[in-house]
């Protein structure tokens, strides 16, 4: 019985269909760039080409909203305020005016996420998970793609190292940061700027493009100290996709402006904890090998043995695969899960433990727990096994060791029926089912078998690991 929990836990699947939302960034930008000054006060002799940088600097990045007509308006702060709020985030004195030290640093390169808090003024400011899935879309020309995933990870493992939180990559453009390196606009209303100025920018915590890279393919990203260090930008930019703000530290990875750094400790005592503050210590909840031994076919398992609550979410038609343990993916449930399914329908997915379950939408559970017996399972059943709902007959079988019940569209109950009778060659217990194609697959044991409904047999047998996409 033990050992049969264990299966039903290590290898549950659920059918998802996700919603990517884009959120709504209170970014104000693009912005008309002012045909003159709005009134403030800058010396006389500012060349016309540092007013116009550093207006656009100050809109850009200190949500200075200069006014089109040149019309200054009271309730607006001044171009000097803003400019004196951007000279105390860099340490230079507060002057307002644009004097050749704060012109210096507004032609430094840097990220193009805004210093100010606004950026970050919207819901959620972390993910509500530890496992973090990432992949790399479009590639930059400068660098090898090797180069470039090895580079990637080790930015992304600093992270990593300094918190709970572990990054898998998931070969799916579905995947919670997508890395980009792309040119000027690039559909997201933050177009990059040609060499230099803007390097790359990132997107918060967040579904769609939320926790996305881009990369200004403009720039010449080197592994080295020449050029921009794509190590060190993406170090800097994986902080913003994990929650992280701008610091006023130069010693910070999270610094606005691009400085080579020494590439073997990058984040400061602040940085470390700057993330610690949004996701715990480093005390990882897993063994590190667990990643690793996905690609160990004798024994794929080995070592998530010991893992509470872990599960898989495997997308119908994608091939990526996001898992981690239960709690990260639905907070409210922890501990143990015995059996789920997706009605696609109803956007809802149903949860069991013993002689209970859980309807939930998304990551909320509706409604109360209920007792299995409301689904007319008799006294006996302490636990369902497995369960699978078909929606093309609008079918959903639940299996309990050797047996399976039925259930219509109205969800009344059949009698039950022995498994061997009905599915030839499949022996029970069952500890996961999904529909696929006309297919139900079995885990059963150390195997999956795809069984065709309308030839009744089994067609393949495959490993648990190959189903998850590893
Ligand atoms: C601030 O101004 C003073 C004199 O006006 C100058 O000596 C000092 O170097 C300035 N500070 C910085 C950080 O440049
Ligand atoms: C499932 O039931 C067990 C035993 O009653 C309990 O310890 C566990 O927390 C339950 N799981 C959930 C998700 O509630
Ligand atoms: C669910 O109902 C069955 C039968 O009525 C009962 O034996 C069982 O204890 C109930 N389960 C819980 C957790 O209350
Ligand atoms: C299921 O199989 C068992 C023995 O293998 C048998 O005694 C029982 O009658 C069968 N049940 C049904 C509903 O066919
Ligand atoms: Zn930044
Ligand atoms: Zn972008």
């Amino acid at each position: 019985m033990r050992q049969k929990l264990l299966w039903s836990l290590k290898e549950m699947c659920l059918l998802f269909g996700f919603l990517c939302v884009l959120l709504h960034f209170s970014l104000h930008y693009p912005l008309p760039l002012p045909s003159r000054d709005d009134g403030s006060v800058h010396p006389t002799g500012t060349a016309p080409n540092d007013l116009a940088l550093a207006t656009k600097y100050l809109q850009q990045f200190y949500s200075f909203q200069a006014d089109a007509s040149g019309r200054r308006r009271r309730s607006r702060p001044s171009f000097s305020s803003k400019l004196k709020d951007m000279q105390s985030f860099f340490g230079l004195n507060r002057t307002g005016t644009l004097n050749s030290e704060t012109m210096v640093l507004m032609k430094t390169p840097r990220c193009g996420v805004p210093d100010v808090d606004d950026y970050h003024n919207r819901r959620g400011n972390r993910w509500m998970k530890n496992l973090v899935t990432y992949d790399v879309g479009r590639y930059t020309s400068h660098l090898p793609v090797n180069t470039v995933d090895a580079l990637i990870a080790s930015a992304l493992e600093v992270w990593a190292k300094a918190s709970p939180l572990t990054f898998l990559r998931s070969f799916s453009h579905q995947a919670d940061i997508m890395v980009e390196f792309v040119r000027n606009d690039h559909g997201d209303f933050f177009p990059f700027d040609g060499p230099d100025g803007t390097l790359a920018h990132a997107f918060g915590p967040g579904d769609g493009i939320g926790g996305d890279v881009h990369f200004d393919e403009a720039e010449s990203w080197t592994a080295e100290y020449n050029g921009f260090n794509l190590f060190v930008v993406a170090t800097h930019e994986f902080g913003h996709a994990l929650g992280l703000k701008h610091s006023q530290n130069p010693e910070s990875v999270m610094f606005p402006t691009y400085k080579s750094r020494k590439t073997h400790s990058l984040l400061s005592s602040e940085d470390i904890m700057n993330i610690n503050t949004l996701y715990g210590p480093s005390n990882k909840w897993s063994n590190p090998s667990l990643r690793f031994s996905w690609n160990n076919p004798s024994s794929p398992w080995a070592s998530a043995s010991h893992l509470p609550g872990y599960m898989w979410i495997k997308h119908n038609n994608r091939n990526d695969v996001k898992e981690g343990p239960i709690s990260n993916f639905m907070p409210r449930i922890s501990g143990q899960i015995d059996a789920a399914y997706w009605v696609a329908q109803r956007s809802a997915v149903y949860l069991f433990n013993g002689t209970l379950f859980w309807t939930m939408k998304g990551t909320q559970v509706k409604g109360r727990v209920k007792n299995i017996s409301s689904l007319g399972f008799p006294s006996w059943v302490r636990q369902i096994d497995a369960a699978v709902h078909i929606h093309k007959t609008v079918d959903t079988l639940f299996f309990t060791q050797n047996q399976y019940n039925e259930h219509d569209k109205t969800m009344s109950e059949s009698s039950p029926r022995n498994i061997s009778d009905d599915f030839p060659q499949i022996k029970g217990p069952i500890s996961a089912a999904m529909y696929k194609d006309g297919c139900l697959h079995f885990f059963a044991g150390p195997d999956v078998y795809e069984y065709d409904i309308k030839q009744k047999k089994i067609i393949a047998v495959d490993k648990p690991s190959s189903w998850l996409g590893c």
